[in-house]
């Protein structure tokens, strides 16, 4: 898939609103000496880079953006004013998968915008494969049927790329910040 227009550029982000702080947690943010939360139900996403017979691979870098829960990209062409974007949240951030293939995010359930089904937008560099651009969907989400994309998606395509959110028990999530949603989800890559 493409990057679409909302992709954050490597300039932008060295001088955009969170300069240096592009980190997995895209929760959390600070700004001006206080840590904002983001708005919305926030999800645990763990990402495992395999290859097509089911081996880790490790040292992937990977990358993912989205918009806020107010449909609204942390991006400049989104053309959204101050007030309608939420200051707690990131958009974008980057984690670099481990030995076990392991890249571990914290986000917010993706949320739709105007014509578009609730997705994450993916990125993957790995000198064995070079990039990979993509976008996860939300597995059971009532928008896909309607989505141009995941309508263009074979059976096997969606698969690949549909999330399974699994709501995580109300005691956890509070003594992880209000937790929601958490998800294990494999990336196949061409190895
Ligand atoms: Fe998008």
């Amino acid at each position: 898939m493409t990057e679409g227009p909302f992709y954050p550029q490597p300039a932008w982000r060295a001088r955009g609103p969170f300069a240096g702080d592009w980190d997995a947690d895209l929760t959390r943010v600070a700004r001006g000496g206080r840590e904002r939360v983001a708005d919305g139900e926030h999800l645990g996403l763990e990402l495992l880079v395999r290859d097509t017979r089911g081996r880790a691979l490790d040292g992937a870098a990977v990358e993912i953006w989205q918009c806020d829960t107010w449909g609204r990209y942390r991006h400049p062409r989104d053309g959204a004013l101050p007030a309608e974007v939420d200051e707690g949240f990131q958009g974008y951030g980057e984690a670099r998968a481990g030995a076990q293939g392991a890249a571990s995010f914290r986000t917010i359930r993706p949320a739709p915008y105007a014509g578009r089904t609730p997705h994450i937008h993916l990125k993957l560099r790995h000198a064995s494969f070079g990039e990979i651009t993509s976008q996860l969907f939300v597995d059971g989400e009532p928008g896909n049927a309607g989505d141009f994309l995941w309508r263009r998606l074979s059976a096997a395509e969606r698969a690949a790329l549909a999330m399974k959110l699994q709501p995580v028990p109300a005691q956890q999530g509070a003594r992880h910040g209000g937790l929601r949603w958490q998800s294990r989800h494999v990336l196949v890559v061409p190895a």
